[in-house]
């Protein structure tokens, strides 16, 4: 939890989720990515905060890990949305993204819509906005049976089973959708508007750090180092 040590100067832990290229990932023994250097960027603006290193967890561990003071701060490319609004709060938002579909590049399934997906084994991370497109929009409706439904703990396990043939197709936010098709033998096959913010995550009675995250947000908004963050971990 977040220690005041006496001297004004707050140390808060911050906590992810890796395997999330370009978001936050890990390079060798090194957590690197977009979140990892816009919190830097952020709290060097912040007077009487220091970050203290980074606690990695599950995607679906961290609201939890939050709440009971493990860490103190949340930047996992985590949507804001109502259901997670109801026990945490959210910085302003940072980045607007979609979700994509992304299949074996192979030409063997070219889903365009997701209906298309019906009756197919597909995959998405625990706890996600995508596994929530997938309950929402294919299995609420008896499109999809649960059954062909395969909940992953992270994204890089979803696609060794889609390489592997073990599900046809995952839905994931187009970013990193797009990461993997650079990396991987998949491909996108279309995108599913849905129009996610991300926020950074904070303990609802954090007020005073959530006021100071959003003004350190807006000083690196204004001072061209976010423009080159974006152009650095995303090329445009
Ligand atoms: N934006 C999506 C969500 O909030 C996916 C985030 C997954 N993040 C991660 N670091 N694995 O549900």
């Amino acid at each position: 939890g977040c220690s005041n040590n006496g001297g004004g100067t707050e140390t808060i832990t911050p906590g992810t989720a890796p395997g999330f290229q370009p978001f936050e990932f890990q390079d060798g023994s090194e957590l690197v990515g977009f979140d990892i250097d816009l919190t830097a960027a952020v709290f060097e603006e912040m007077d009487g905060y220091e970050l203290a290193d980074w606690e990695t967890f599950e995607f679906g561990s961290l609201i939890q890990a939050l709440t009971s003071d493990r860490i103190d701060f949340i930047a996992a490319a985590m949507t804001i949305n109502d259901g997670r609004d109801e026990t945490i709060d959210f910085s302003d938002p940072y980045y607007s993204a979609n979700q994509s579909i992304i299949v074996r590049a192979d030409g063997s399934f070219s889903p365009s819509e997701l209906g298309d997906l019906s009756g197919r084994p597909v995959g998405a991370q625990s706890g996600t906005t995508g596994e929530e497109t997938i309950q929402d929009e294919l299995i609420a409706n008896g499109e999809l049976e649960e059954s062909n439904y395969t909940s992953y703990d992270n994204y890089v396990l979803a696609v060794e089973d889609l390489e592997n043939g073990n599900i046809d197709a995952i839905v994931i936010d187009e970013p990193v959708g797009d990461t993997f098709a650079n990396q991987r033998p998949v491909e996108v096959a279309f995108i599913y508007e849905t129009n996610e913010q991300y926020g950074f995550g904070m303990r609802t009675d954090d007020d005073d750090l959530t006021t100071a995250v959003n003004e350190g947000l807006q000083t690196v908004r204004d001072d061209g180092t976010y423009e080159d963050l974006t152009a650095e971990w995303f090329g445009s």
